[in-house]
């Protein structure tokens, strides 16, 4: 299928849902004819102010993330900075190799991190892209967010900025991502002069990398009060072309929050969710009234329904793995998935747990 055909295919669908929409579109109240059939739900009870229940859910690299941030919730932090504390943990990780320090480089062997923040209370957003050098973008986000007039940076400015607020710049390549990129390259082509070692001799570590992994940390968090932020932090898609952007650091996709209705985040594919933007549409659903699970995967299908034709497997399904997190006003919470099994962390009152994400189809992604 053409682009251009995709793009009628998509208009086409995008026309009939606006049309059975009410005039004021998504924001409006929830009527009948919304996309998915289902009658308009009842605004749920919200709990008393100070008792909504206190938690934090984050993608599956960020179990101890989630368990931070809830100590901090508990503790009458700001949600925001319970958030990015716990996201810190992970950017700090050299074993996590799809955020901060440790991530997997671009095609020239230079790592490049995306990360935006959202600030339910004030519905202020901050994010920077590309952003070398600086191990901790989503503490850069944040002041984005807080120390200027503007909403997203990047590249050689957002550098500039992280360097004027202090932040140290270090070499955030470790040698097992150096290695992982390297025999990327060795092993691209025939046609260039890169040859690859020998089988034998490649340290299975680095052969368990083989591909274009993705990866991201999204983590949101609720406190007493039924305030509500979210991070989302990468390093993006593995051996990007440099200055490659993906979904995490633009608000709507990435993340978003509206601290009426809960909040919505995503892992995987960031192109796929960048056409859609898909956080928005995830809110924008439990305002009209879905549960995080029925909005998480309306969402999916909305994404799968616009894929173009290069990126289905021979069963039309998506080859690429994307997924949601939501968390609605009255604590709430799921996790979604293009593709399952898969999990996710969950930290709250009964403690810190992985657990199982919805699914839309069964078994691994083709790519
Ligand atoms: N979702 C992360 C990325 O595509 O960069």
């Amino acid at each position: 299928m053409s682009d251009l055909s995709s793009r009628r295919k998509f208009l086409t669908g995008a026309a009939a849902a606006v049309a059975a929409l009410p005039a004021g579109g998504l924001l409006a109240a929830p009527q009948a004819t919304a996309p998915t059939q289902r009658p308009a739900a009842q605004p749920r009870k919200l709990p008393a102010a100070g008792q909504f229940p206190v938690k934090a859910i984050s993608s599956k690299n960020g179990l101890a993330a989630t368990k931070r941030a809830y100590e901090l919730l508990m503790q009458g932090k700001d949600t925001l900075d319970a958030c990015v504390e716990g996201v810190t943990i992970v950017e700090n990780d050299p074993n996590d190799m799809t955020v901060g320090y440790g991530g997997l480089p671009n095609e020239e062997g230079v790592v490049e991190l995306d990360a935006a923040v959202m600030h339910g209370p004030t519905h202020q957003a901050g994010s920077v892209a590309a952003l070398r050098n600086i191990k901790n973008p989503a503490q850069v986000a944040r002041l984005v967010m807080r120390q200027t007039d503007h909403v997203l940076l990047v590249g050689e400015g957002a550098l500039r900025f992280a360097r004027a607020h202090g932040f140290q710049e270090e070499n955030l390549l470790t040698e097992k991502a150096r290695k992982i990129w390297l025999y990327w390259k060795q092993s691209l082509s025939e046609k260039d002069d890169w040859i690859p070692p020998p089988d034998l001799e490649l340290d299975p570590e680095i052969r368990k990398y083989f591909g274009r992994p993705t990866g991201t940390i999204h983590l949101a968090g609720i406190n007493a009060a039924g305030d509500i932020s979210c991070v989302t932090s990468t390093s993006g898609l593995a051996f990007k072309i440099p200055g490659r952007v993906g979904d995490s650091p633009i608000v709507g996709a990435g993340l978003y929050v509206d601290n009426t209705v809960g909040s919505c985040g995503s892992t995987g594919r960031g192109e796929a969710n960048l056409q859609n933007l898909s956080s928005f549409a995830g809110v924008e659903m439990m305002r009209q009234g879905m549960s995080p699970e029925e909005a998480g995967m309306e969402v999916l299908r909305r994404v799968a329904k616009t894929t173009p034709k290069r990126l289905l497997d021979d069963k039309g399904r998506p080859n690429y793995s994307l997924k949601f997190y939501l968390l609605s006003k009255d604590g709430r919470h799921a996790g979604v998935s293009m593709w399952g099994p898969a999990e996710f962390s969950v930290t709250d009152k009964s403690g810190s747990r992985i657990e199982k994400c919805v699914f839309l189809h069964e078994g691994e992604p083709a790519d």
